[in-house]
């Protein structure tokens, strides 16, 4: 079998009873029931209290930065965002998955810093035991470059990444008041940034105790901003143990990145996370992480570096620091633990 035409492809394919030993985890590295945390669940950041009163926004931005602190994981509701371009987005992503595997492969490519790429499992090339996902990824910032199929794919989701985009700037200015930055300071770090389209599809799996959709790591950029279909199966990582997060109709999950937390030493946290997958349904999920400008140097902001508080990271580009993410395996914390 070619499995770069895909999980879905396979799954497709015939009855399938069993994954295939590519995708099989060794059992150290598989979900494992006994390791969730039942009854916790990733903070909800109402952004609606932010145009309230000073004194609710205050107490906001207060929650925001806790969130961030504890967590590095949280779920926005009332960000502003139509639920009707939600939905679209989340179609243009289903029709995507559902071309053939010829027209897809047509996006397939081996440089990780195309503009378009479609491609399976996190890096095909490197992989030793495949994840159970395919995926396209696609600039969406400054440029928005995207496949020519579906046909209404470049309308949807040039309006969906603007959108994002918008929100993930919001957030950053935000996070820099509880931070007690300059409220523009994160957005100056990442404005002339790069943004990209991530869609994965899991497809349902005959033995989902065997693999992993998408194996731990934390992302690179400030932010990243996730929208998922209604099947669950994103955990994080929490207290040493993992939280599965509940999908919520029209709420987005944000996360502090890899580049938010050097720029803020520490005080924020990129926390891993993983995606598991299940018999009955396929998953879909629309990351949008919001990174600086590939030239970028990043390096801790210095109003929040003193005698008590050391740089905890070296100064790096960007650019440099995303081809090595994206041209390794999935290594949990590993690419920020290199810049320390
Ligand atoms: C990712 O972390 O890249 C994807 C997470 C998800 O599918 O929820
Ligand atoms: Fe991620």
């Amino acid at each position: 079998y070619d499995y770069m035409k895909g999980v879905k492809h396979l799954v497709d394919s015939g009855a399938l009873n069993s994954v295939p030993i590519k995708y099989v985890f060794p059992q150290d590295s598989r979900p494992s029931a006994a390791e969730i945390a039942e009854g916790e669940s990733i903070p909800i950041i109402d952004l609606s209290a932010m145009d309230k009163s000073p004194e609710e926004r205050l107490e906001a931005i207060k929650y925001l930065g806790q969130a961030c602190a504890h967590w590095g994981f949280f779920q926005v509701v009332n960000h502003g965002i139509q639920e009707s371009l939600i939905t679209s987005m989340l179609e243009a992503a289903h029709q995507f998955f559902s071309l053939s595997s010829q027209e897809k492969l047509k996006y397939e490519s081996t440089d990780v810093l195309n503009p378009v790429r479609y491609g399976t499992s996190f890096n095909a090339k490197v992989d030793q035991f495949f994840n159970w996902r395919d995926y396209l990824k696609h600039f969406s910032y400054p440029q928005l470059h995207t496949p020519d199929n579906p046909p209404n794919y470049r309308e949807v989701a040039g309006e969906y990444f603007k959108e994002t985009r918008k929100l993930a700037l919001r957030l950053m200015g935000a996070i820099s008041e509880s931070l007690g930055l300059k409220s523009d300071y994160i957005q100056t770090v990442f404005k002339d940034g790069i943004q990209i389209g991530v869609l994965n599809f899991y497809p349902q799996c005959p033995e989902p105790d065997e693999t992993m959709g998408i194996a731990p790591h934390s992302d690179h950029g400030g932010l990243t901003i996730l929208l998922q279909n209604d099947v669950g199966g994103l955990q994080v990582r929490h207290e040493g143990r993992w939280v599965a997060v509940e999908p919520s109709p029209n709420a987005f999950v944000v996360n502090v990145s890899d580049h938010l937390e050097i720029v803020s030493n520490g005080r924020y946290k990129s926390v891993e996370h993983r995606a598991v997958v299940n018999a009955e349904r396929a998953r879909i999920s629309i990351a949008a992480p919001n990174g600086p400008a590939m030239d970028a140097p990043i390096f801790p902001a210095p109003q929040l570096v003193d005698e008590t508080h050391p740089p905890l990271y070296k100064s790096m580009l960007y650019g440099e620091y995303l081809r090595r993410q994206q041209s390794t395996g999935l290594r949990g914390k590993g690419n920020l633990e290199s810049v320390k």
